[in-house]
């Protein structure tokens, strides 16, 4: 069945959740984080290696003049979303969408330790007002990979003591935004910060020890556990997960050494982790971007496969299979947190949304209970160690003008959320 035929919900559940995602330090432009201060010290640098690292992608030849400057990798004023969000809530409308979920940033609700800025907390208490009077539902998200500058100076998730005041902030801006909520994400991709920021040396604070992704990990999930019981007892109503980033991995033939590989990557990749967090969680958000195929003890990608801009292999369809895996394991909700490319031409988007909404649907009738779908992202935006260059965004921004404008691709999904809900 393809998305464009006319049959009522097409598979789709009542209040089925259609919407885009974001997240703060990515769009918002003037924070004050762990993230900006490292931008600051590595934007030369990072832009000298550019070269090194990123000459052998598909995009190299359009990329290159951006990923050379180290304007790029700072992330400075963005699109000021922090100002514009009524703009960009108009495009939500415009694509038919009744969710968005987006990231309250810590750094500006508790600037210092122990001290409440009221300022932002009003903002993000008329940002989710803008959100109720379009009739969209929000999911918001408490830490997106950013942190105070005070807490990461006192060595963030690294210790266990320092759990207590991720807790206390989650439970003092629920306190603040209320009610009106129902689903919130503690912590986006847990594991991904750990390894970018605690192994690969990509992200701060740039170390590398797997005894310290062991530890931020088993702290992560103990602030998770912790954050959810006090959310809960605020609100019972709350619904508490985590956004996980999911990859699919399947063997390539039937020799046992690539059934085998197989499965241990799976379980290293979700497993692992996901048990720690499941009991105490009331539905599993899901990230998914990408498959691999194992071919013996090695990833090896179909050749006929096209990759992003980012040079990810682009194999939408698979998200069915993980759906379907993740469901059977863990009998909860699911809830398609992230999904998306980078694709600065629009060339592939079109297509991967197709491809997506055809998995959803054949997920679904095979019994997966899947609450909704975020669409990564809302808008372009900064891509962590990548900077600006890569774009995922449905709405495309001129970063020296501010101008927002919807690619066709997002005009198109606009009108088959439309017909899928109708
Ligand atoms: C993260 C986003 C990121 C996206 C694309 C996800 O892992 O949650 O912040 O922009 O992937 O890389």
């Amino acid at each position: 069945m393809t998305a464009d035929q006319k049959q009522p919900n097409r598979g789709f559940p009542k209040h089925f959740l259609w919407g885009a995602a974001t997240a703060a330090h990515q769009v918002e432009g003037d924070n004050h984080n762990q993230w900006t201060v490292w931008e600051l010290e590595n934007a030369k640098a990072k832009a000298a290696q550019a070269d090194f690292h990123l000459h052998d992608y598909p995009t190299w030849d359009k990329i290159r003049v951006e990923a050379n400057m180290p304007e790029n990798y700072v992330s400075g004023e963005l699109a000021d979303h922090y100002h514009r969000y009524k703009e960009d809530f108009d495009f939500l409308e415009k694509m038919n969408m009744n969710a968005y979920r987006f990231s309250v940033e810590w750094s500006r609700i508790e600037p210092k330790e122990g001290t409440w800025n009221s300022e932002a907390i009003a903002h993000y208490k008329d940002y989710l007002e803008e959100l109720r009077r379009r009739d969209i539902e929000p999911v918001v998200t408490l830490l997106h990979f950013t942190l105070p500058v005070w807490f990461a100076e006192m060595g963030g998730f690294e210790k266990r003591k320092n759990v207590k005041y991720f807790v206390r902030y989650a439970e003092k801006i629920m306190s603040e935004l209320g009610n009106s909520i129902r689903f919130i994400i503690t912590i986006n991709e847990p594991e991904v910060y750990g390894f970018e920021s605690y192994y690969l040396q990509n992200w701060p604070p740039n170390k590398s020890s797997l005894f310290k992704v062991w530890r931020v990990g088993v702290n992560q999930a103990v602030a998770h556990r912790k954050a959810a019981k006090v959310l809960h007892s605020l609100n019972r109503r709350y619904r508490i997960g985590i956004a996980k980033n999911t990859v699919y991995f399947f063997p390539g033939d039937s020799a046992w050494v690539s059934r085998l590989s197989a499965n241990l990557f799976q379980f290293f990749q979700d497993d692992y982790f996901i048990r720690k967090y499941i009991k105490h969680s009331d539905f599993l958000g899901v990230n998914y971007y990408q498959s691999a195929r194992l071919l013996g003890y090695r990833v090896h990608n179909s050749e006929k496969l096209d990759y992003s801009d980012v040079d990810w292999p682009l194999a939408p369809a698979d998200i069915e299979y993980a759906l379907e895996r993740l469901s059977r394991k863990y009998k909860k909700p699911l809830m398609i947190t992230e999904n998306g490319l980078a694709d600065a031409d629009d060339e592939h988007r079109e297509w991967w949304i197709k491809e997506t909404i055809i998995g959803m649907q054949k997920a679904l009738k095979g019994g997966v209970d899947l609450i909704g779908y975020f669409h990564w992202s809302l808008m372009d935006n900064f891509e962590w160690a990548y900077g600006k260059w890569p774009r995922f965004g449905l709405i495309a921004i001129d970063y020296k003008t501010g101008k927002r404008t919807l690619r066709p691709s997002a005009a198109w999904f606009g009108r088959v959320i439309k017909k899928l809900k109708d």
